[in-house]
């Protein structure tokens, strides 16, 4: 796969085969993944790497604390304009892809639930920023090596969800892992082989045209 075909291929996977995914391999791509950019070569990421019963347990925990219907500890971004319309269309993408009906909240709620359980990927990796670490510049740097970390897992088969969900909640994460406070969980990313057959993997997302996006100076 070239590089041209890599950024093509690349998209959220939300259902995943049983199957394991090894440290070496997990590792490889962090590795490759840890080429990214950042400003001025900080490097301001870490990752904690989950899988099997910590996982599980930590799963366990986000839907305790759904079912307590508790805040979440990073809430996500409100959208507006023509921002919020881009998320509203995936979501329609993904519910129509699931046969998720608008008004059907059991459905919706078992697909809301999924994310918090890292869609029961084999393994998972959360990206930490040091406290000392400039909280904007750092976000631009894990953003890179987020969108490196899914590239680099096509190289090995595996595909990936960036989520938030992995890390709205973290009591979970402070009960089961020995990461200290100052370490702030930013991003998670589920990790595993694509189940091919799970309706969602098939959605393609839309993007707005180049045009309604970019303002040209000085070309012909
Ligand atoms: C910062 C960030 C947070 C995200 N959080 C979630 C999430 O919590 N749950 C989810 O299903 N997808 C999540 N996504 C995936 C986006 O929905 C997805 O990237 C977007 O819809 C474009 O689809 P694609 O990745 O298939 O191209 C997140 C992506 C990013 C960059």
């Amino acid at each position: 796969m070239n590089l041209k075909e890599g950024i093509i291929a690349r998209k959220s996977i939300r259902g995943f085969k049983p199957d394991p995914v090894s440290k070496e391999t997990i590792e490889n791509v962090l590795r490759l993944a840890s080429r990214a950019v950042s400003s001025m070569n900080g490097q301001p990421w870490e990752f904690v790497v989950l899988t099997g019963d910590v996982m599980k347990k930590i799963a366990e925990e986000n839907m305790k604390d759904l079912d307590d219907n508790a805040a979440p500890d990073i809430k996500d971004p409100a959208l507006v304009d023509e921002y919020k319309r881009r998320s509203v269309g995936i979501a329609k993408q993904l519910f129509g892809a699931m046969e998720i009906e608008r008004h059907d909240l059991e459905k919706r709620n078992w697909w809301i639930r999924r994310g918090f359980r890292f869609f029961d990927a084999p393994a998972v990796i959360l990206i930490c920023r040091d406290e000392r670490c400039d909280e904007k510049g750092a976000a631009f740097d894990i953003g890179a090596v987020t969108q490196n970390i899914c590239l680099a897992a096509l190289e090995y088969g595996l595909g990936t969800c960036t989520e938030l969900q992995a890390v709205n909640y973290q009591r979970g994460l402070r009960k089961y892992l020995n990461v200290p406070e100052s370490k702030h969980f930013v991003i998670g990313v589920a990790i595993g082989y694509p189940d091919d057959s799970f309706p969602a993997n098939s959605v393609v997302s839309e993007r707005a045209d180049l045009e309604e996006l970019t303002s040209w100076y000085g070309f012909e």
